[in-house]
């Protein structure tokens, strides 16, 4: 089954300039944990150990935080800040942490194509550690999916409907409805302009991807913004073969962009630090 989740967590993250000037964004705290932290939480929660992430030049953060502190564990050893580290030791002890470089910032296809070697040849999952997602009300978006997979075996985008003015920022799929949750995927246009999005429905930081997609994307020429799109790949294994796309159950929130970062920040300190859940 699934065991591997790769965190693309190389670009530059220009919408949050100047924070993300020297600070990976993915190190962004949304209250008190950085965001991907949350991210590999969800994979953990999905039964995800191997854990690859790909970082780019500034992004030495991640693996400093991902590794045990000596000097701060022995610090606070014996008091009641222990409990600040729990959630960060359970992810230490049970998840393994592998990195690789995405030299040239190619885009998300890229950096994907970049995983290649920590993934081989297995089903993976991807996570945009940018979109927070979270499910009050039962599994987390990783866990719907892995099971989705069970059933589907083949590549799943998670979707998501937005407001049919915003399609020029997502991926944006059409599609046939098999279930009032599930697409079979027929086509797929990066950041369309509403007037000529195939639908609302757009693509959102959570995949489960089939190996045969790094041949795709190596096929695969830089598309809009000179960028190497994970959307042109998965339009080719669609037509090749099969994608779903799924409207998971939960919230999900934008933090690459201010609005959606405040929003973040105001849910969790509601309903995970005030609760005494958020570590
Ligand atoms: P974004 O489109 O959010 O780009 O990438 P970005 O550089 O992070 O942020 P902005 O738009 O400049 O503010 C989506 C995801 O893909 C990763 C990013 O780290 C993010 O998780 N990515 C993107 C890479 O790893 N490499 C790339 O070349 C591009």
């Amino acid at each position: 089954m699934i065991k591997k989740c790769l965190f693309p967590a190389a670009g530059y993250g220009t919408r949050f300039l100047p924070a993300t000037k020297a600070m990976p964004k993915e190190m962004l705290p949304v209250v008190n944990k950085p965001l991907i932290q949350y991210g590999v939480e969800e994979a953990l929660d999905a039964g995800l150990t191997e854990i690859s992430i790909v970082t780019g030049r500034g992004k030495r953060a991640l693996e400093d935080h991902f590794d045990i502190s000596y000097e701060l564990e022995n610090q606070i050893k014996g008091t009641d800040k222990e409990k600040y580290l729990v959630g960060i030791r359970k992810l230490l002890d049970n998840c393994s942490f592998s990195y690789t470089r995405q030299t040239e910032m190619k885009g998300l296809g890229h950096a994907i194509l970049t995983g290649r070697p920590l993934i081989g040849d297995e089903p993976f999952a991807v996570v945009l550690a940018d979109d927070l997602c979270v499910n009050l009300e039962g599994d987390g978006v990783l866990t719907q999916m892995v099971k989705l997979y069970k059933q589907f075996r083949c590549s799943i985008v998670a979707i998501q409907e937005v407001d049919p003015q915003e399609t020029n920022k997502y991926g944006v799929i059409a599609g046939e409805m098999i279930r009032d949750d599930i697409y079979r995927v027929h086509s797929m246009v990066e950041k369309p302009k509403p007037e000529d999005a195939p639908s609302n429905l757009a693509i959102i930081g959570r995949y489960i991807l089939t190996p045969d997609i790094f041949d795709l994307i190596e096929q695969t020429e830089p598309g809009k913004g000179g960028e190497i799109q994970i959307t042109d790949a998965l339009m080719k294994q669609a037509q090749n073969g099969c994608v779903m796309a799924y409207k998971f159950k939960g919230k999900r929130f934008d933090c690459g962009g201010a609005e959606g970062y405040i929003d973040a920040t105001n849910f969790c300190f509601e309903n995970f630090y005030k609760t005494g859940k958020a570590y």
